[in-house]
């Protein structure tokens, strides 16, 4: 009986025991990740861990995002709120695009890191700021607006800072 009870708490225990090594290892890998990647830090507040890179130039949507792409990343994602404060926190400008936009389907937004559709954006574009039959506003931004860092959808052919990440 005893030995029947060891066993069980051996099943109990170690795949709780594995699912925490493999979350600590993906965060590791993160962090090594980030380190041997030239001009990318890792973020860190709260939950949130984010790899970055801060552009030093000014771009248009397409061309940042092809220079994220470039990098081996993607524009960043912005997919929580924690998410949404660890980049405002740390913003080196006024304005930078982020991986966002409508540029397929009006109406429809993607995240950039695997182009799934957002499903609620009502913690993103809250309180809504644009109009939804603006044909031009499709490229998401973050940007100073009322001393609050929030993101809005803005034209696609602005120049202007960018951010991207890599996962
Ligand atoms: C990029 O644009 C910002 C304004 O959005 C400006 O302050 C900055 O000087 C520009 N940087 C370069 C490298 O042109």
């Amino acid at each position: 009986m005893i030995l029947f009870k060891i066993v069980l708490m051996f099943f109990i225990i170690m795949p709780v025991y594995l699912t925490g090594q493999s979350t600590k290892r993906k965060i590791s890998v993160l962090e090594a990740k980030c380190k041997r990647t030239p001009g990318f830090e890792l973020l860190k507040e709260l939950n949130v861990k984010k790899c970055i890179y801060w552009s030093k130039t000014n771009k248009s949507f397409e061309n940042a995002e092809i220079d994220c792409k470039g990098k081996g990343g993607f524009l960043v994602t912005l997919r929580t709120k924690e998410e949404h404060m660890l980049i405002a926190l740390n913003a080196k400008n006024f304005a930078s695009y982020v991986g966002c936009d409508e540029r397929e389907k009006k109406g429809t937004f993607v995240w950039h890191d695997d182009m799934s559709v957002i499903q609620d954006n009502d913690y993103l574009f809250n309180p809504p700021v644009f109009d939804k039959d603006e044909q031009t506003l499709c490229c998401v931004l973050i940007a100073l607006e009322e001393f609050d860092f929030r993101i809005l959808p803005n034209v696609c052919t602005l120049v202007i800072p960018y951010v991207c990440e890599i996962k």
